[in-house]
């Protein structure tokens, strides 16, 4: 992600979510050393959605994902959370972690078919007292899989 994505960044955050990020939110994912925000780029060049990734340590979290809402359904999400994973694998983390509102069916789908768990709540979360739940991926589980 660089500060030229940011115009298309905040028009697909606006239309995803109740309390959008702010350009300085965007702004303190790119400036910052532990994160890692990056963009998924159409055929034609356009910006079609973006993830923002934390590493901590051992572990990382997606704390952002999001796909412009006219390309929702074409692998786009699949590919960002796809290449978090393959984020992890290549430095060796052990978790990818998460945390996605009760009731976003397709977010919570898309992590399970990825092989995320649920592993947690928290209770009256977000600003209209949904829950969250907090999902993980073991990184050397995903390796064992792949093994196979
Ligand atoms: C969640 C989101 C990122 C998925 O992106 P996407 O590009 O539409 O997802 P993909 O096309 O890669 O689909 C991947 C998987 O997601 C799930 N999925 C996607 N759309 C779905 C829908 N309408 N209903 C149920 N599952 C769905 C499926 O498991 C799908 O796998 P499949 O295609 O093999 O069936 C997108 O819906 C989005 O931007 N939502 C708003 C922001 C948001 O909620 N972000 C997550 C915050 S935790």
């Amino acid at each position: 992600m660089c500060i030229e994505d940011l115009d298309k960044v905040l028009q697909i955050e606006s239309a995803s979510f109740p309390r959008p990020w702010t350009r300085r939110h965007f702004l303190d994912e790119m400036e910052s050393p532990g994160s890692h925000p990056v963009v998924a780029v159409t055929a034609g060049g356009e910006v079609g959605g973006y993830l923002c990734l934390t590493q901590v340590l051992d572990e990382a979290e997606i704390l952002d994902v999001a796909v412009d809402p006219s390309l929702r359904g074409s692998g786009i999400g699949r590919a960002l959370v796809d290449w978090a994973v393959a984020f992890c694998r290549q430095r060796k983390l052990a978790l990818l972690c998460l945390e996605v509102r009760v009731g976003n069916h397709e977010a919570i789908s898309l992590y399970r078919r990825l092989g995320f768990a649920e592993v947690g709540r928290r209770k009256n979360y977000y600003e209209n007292g949904d829950d969250a739940i907090l999902m993980d991926l073991s990184i050397a589980q995903v390796e064992e899989c792949d093994a196979v």
